[in-house]
């Protein structure tokens, strides 16, 4: 996008004195639409450069994203001394490819995969590629089956609580989406995607987390519907599920030790997973895991030999950074199982002692705010106002555009197709957060309501329930 210098015409053809005096001091402005004839100095450019960055939101409190906005120093420290890789350049740094061999080993024993089935993976920028590469994999392989059967058109079917990734796949690979509407408890209805399951379909999704409120979709019951069709048909429908925010969570969390929702079952044949979000890394990194390598069409797999030798490589795009894939292995390293435990019991028991708190709270001895997702199945909040909230004149967006004015980022958005009419407020809780900032969020909402209310509001018009005036 071109924007327009506002600052042009500061400089004599565009450019500036070098080394002006005092410049750490007195930076000048920065280059908006066309080049500097002149060079300056680092220092310079640096505080240019870096005064931009005061207009950003703080990440800390940057409550809207699932994304890791926090790492520790050491982590930090050793994605540092390999910012100069480039992931695809595999022969030259072959140690961090069996580093991304050990990440997938990793993953796939987590999710329950036979290594008798010889599973594999790979990373990729994040969840979004995965997405891409699996699905059209299953499209690759449809394609092959439904030449042979004289059939056109494939189908995915996916719920209407699937993330924007889900619909750039159907449009960029012109695949028709069939979205079939979440229930009441917003997962997707499966007696629905036993209705629409056909030759035509290249693969079902399941979801682990919608990014909504955070559900996990009925992995078994999906696995049921699909075993029942494949049952009885020759086109062996695959199921795919999206974790990019749940395949962190569900196997260090205890509610969800015992549930299966990966290879356990038999018809789930691939996994995405963010590991810039749960994964607790930097974006941008994510995996594709697959039970099976004859699952994978060996057709997408490319390869090279213009990078000094002969390497494979699947992926939509080509060079990124290493420095993620190093980053995944410390934490799996350091953490262990217990780590990731610990840290998503922490997270769990803010997300309890906030929900309390808000859902205690009272406008004129009135409950203004419902919790969304009665069994949290991630570390969110997502509430909706009452009835009672909204005849008092609350607005959710007006609370959050407050509660921007105080440092947070909040998001507002309907729920998924047919519950869009509900409104709802959704605050990641992630590494970073603690038990303060929960305070502290918490007194901000309360603040915000006061000075948005339309209603005046005095000191003791606002409540928290059993625990006193605020
Ligand atoms: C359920 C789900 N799938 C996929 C994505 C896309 O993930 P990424 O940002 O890693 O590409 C997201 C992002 O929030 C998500 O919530």
């Amino acid at each position: 996008m071109l924007v327009k210098s506002v600052y042009k015409r500061k400089y004599v053809n565009n450019t500036f004195p070098k080394d002006p005096p005092g410049s750490i001091f007195t930076p000048n402005s920065p280059p908006l639409d066309s080049l500097y004839e002149s060079k300056m100095s680092a220092s310079e450019a640096y505080e240019i450069v870096n005064s931009e960055s005061y207009f950003d939101g703080d990440p800390q409190l940057n409550l809207a994203t699932f994304v890791s906005t926090w790492m520790e120093p050491t982590a930090i420290e050793l994605m540092k001394k390999n910012l100069d890789k480039n992931y695809i350049d595999k022969l030259i740094y072959p140690q961090t490819i069996e580093i991304e061999k050990r990440c997938v080993s990793i993953l796939a024993n987590l999710y329950n995969a036979n290594i008798k089935d010889n599973p594999t993976g790979t990373s990729t920028i994040g969840s979004t590629e995965a997405a891409l590469l699996a699905a059209l994999n299953y499209k690759f392989m449809w394609k092959k089956w439904a030449a042979a059967h004289e059939l056109k058109d494939p189908e995915i079917i996916i719920g209407t609580n699937v993330q924007v990734c889900w619909d750039k796949f159907a449009k960029y690979f012109e695949v028709k989406p069939i979205k079939i509407p979440v229930g009441p408890d917003h997962k997707i209805n499966i007696n629905e995607v036993a209705k629409h399951l056909s030759d035509k379909t290249i693969c079902v999704v399941g979801i682990l987390g919608n990014t909504f409120t955070g559900e996990f979709d009925d992995i078994k019951g999906l696995n049921d519907a699909v075993d029942n069709y494949n049952r009885n048909h020759k086109w062996q429908i695959p199921i795919h599920i999206d974790a990019a925010i749940g395949g962190f969570i569900a196997p260090f969390y205890k509610k969800y030790k015992d549930i299966p929702w990966d290879f356990r079952l038999k018809w789930v044949k691939s996994i995405n997973i963010s590991a810039h979000k749960y994964g607790l890394v930097y974006p941008g990194l994510g995996w594709a895991i697959w039970r099976n390598k004859n699952d994978l069409d060996k057709e997408l797999i490319f390869t090279i030999d213009y990078l000094g030798g002969s390497q494979d490589d699947f992926s939509l795009n080509f060079s990124r950074n290493a420095s993620n894939v190093i980053a995944q292995y410390y934490n799996l390293t350091r953490l262990g199982a217990e780590g990731y435990e610990e840290i998503m019991n922490y997270l769990y028991e803010i997300q309890d002692y906030f929900l309390k708190k808000i859902t205690n709270l009272r406008l004129y001895n009135t409950k203004i705010f419902n919790v969304v997702n009665s069994t949290p199945d991630i570390p969110i909040i997502v509430i909706s106002l009452t009835k009672e909230g909204k005849a008092l004149g609350l607005d959710l967006a007006t609370i959050a555009i407050k509660m921007k004015e105080y440092g947070w980022s909040i998001p507002v958005y309907p729920l998924p197709i047919p519950l869009h009419n509900e409104i709802v407020m959704r605050m990641v809780l992630k590494v970073g957060f603690n038990f303060g900032m929960a305070d502290k969020l918490y007194e901000n909402i309360v603040k915000a309501i006061e000075e948005t209310n339309s209603i005046p509001t005095t000191a003791n018009s606002l409540s928290s329930g059993s625990h006193g005036i605020c």
